[in-house]
């Protein structure tokens, strides 16, 4: 008998259930033992708490383009999972004795960066786990790519297209803000796409005048419009140098929404131009994954199951050079895998004339 846990942490993406399908079809397809799939509801908190329920061939039919995740998911912040729950929980223990209890084989996690470090934890504690890397930022350390990630290029690039038409048609500088509070890989990658032509990045600190130059060369030219993709994360120049405490001091103070409505004010003052700011938000996490995401996570997930038979326990699988690689837990965990400001696609995007705000 050979009896696995699964469980979706963190925020959700494409590709969850194409994920999970993959690693349970492998299984099924090569075990010679007798198998049960436990499914734990809302991420960590299902393990913690006991909710789970038997997953059987139905609840894995028809679910390789189906958003979200079938199991559930929620944020488990691991800075927290040492201290007791409101009622004094050990939450460390309470998951260490329902694995156990179930008498598990191992766990499958399917999680970003939060998740990871959890994940090893558990790991280190003895519990068989293996990890599956998703994340629509694309930002998990030892894996060239997370699924999720490809299909929110996709909707953040269609987005971004649609704003195109009716920038042009106005003469108007649109702010479009893309999801990534840490990592700019989406807006990178999205930007580019659309022929965004400024893009602001967490990585790379902006000067509000490199942007305004930006737009008024444009305008010299006669371009009509100027589009400028904002990471959720991008930060002034100023701002980055700023201690942490005082950053955060500044956003409890912030008399705007986010970044981008900063920042549309600033242009708005300083050029006289007409701005907008659209956020396409959620959206970018929703819907069916892309064929991409359909592929790479049914592949992350039949590595997974072959790691599973071989008893393979400790370990990411994520994709490296082209290959598919596993990848100990406690390199991955709490590593963030950022956009460097000298990587070749910084350079390239710069010789098409994108500007940085650097
Ligand atoms: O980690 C994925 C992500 O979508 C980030 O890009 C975004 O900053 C964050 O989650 C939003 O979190 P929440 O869904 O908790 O609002």
């Amino acid at each position: 008998m050979l009896r696995i846990g699964m469980l979706t942490s963190g925020g959700d993406c494409q590709a969850l259930n194409a994920a999970m399908r993959g690693v349970v079809k492998c299984i099924y397809n090569r075990a010679d033992d007798k198998i049960e799939f436990y499914g734990f509801e809302d991420g960590y908190r299902g393990l913690i708490y006991s909710k789970f329920r038997m997953l059987t061939n139905d609840d894995f039919t028809g679910i390789l383009t189906r958003g979200g995740t079938i199991l559930g998911t929620s944020r488990t912040p691991f800075k927290t999972i040492r201290e007791p729950d409101e009622n004094g929980l050990d939450k460390v223990a309470a998951m260490k004795q329902n694995y156990y209890k179930l008498q598990l084989d191992c766990l499958v996690i399917l999680g970003g960066n939060g998740t990871h470090k959890t994940a090893n934890l558990l790991s280190e504690e003895g519990l068989n786990v293996i990890t599956l890397p998703k994340t629509i930022d694309n930002d998990l350390w030892g894996t060239d790519m997370t699924f999720g990630f490809q299909s929110a290029v996709d909707i953040a690039t269609k987005a971004i297209d649609q704003i195109h038409t009716t920038a042009s048609s106005h003469g108007r500088v649109f702010i479009v803000e893309i999801m990534g509070h840490k990592v700019g890989w989406l807006p990178l990658n999205a930007g580019m796409a659309s022929g965004a032509d400024i893009i602001l990045l967490p990585e790379i600190p902006y000067d509000i005048d490199k942007v305004i130059d930006k737009i008024e060369e444009r305008d010299r030219r006669g371009s009509r419009f100027t589009i400028i993709v904002v990471a959720e994360g991008a930060i002034s120049k100023e701002d980055a140098k700023l201690s942490k405490k005082d950053y955060q001091k500044k956003l409890a103070n912030y008399a705007f929404p986010s970044v981008s409505y900063e920042l549309a004010d600033q242009i708005q003052k300083k050029t006289g131009r007409e701005v907008r700011v659209t956020i396409p938000g959620h959206v970018q996490r929703g819907g069916e994954p892309c064929p991409y995401d359909r592929v790479f996570a049914s592949r992350l997930g039949a590595e997974a199951g072959k790691l599973i038979l071989k008893k393979q326990f400790g370990f990411m699988v994520g994709y490296k050079n082209r290959e598919m690689v596993k990848v100990p837990l406690a390199e991955v965990a709490g590593k963030l895998k950022s956009v460097s400001p000298d990587a070749d696609i910084i350079k390239e995007a710069k010789m098409l004339g994108i500007s940085f705000g650097d």
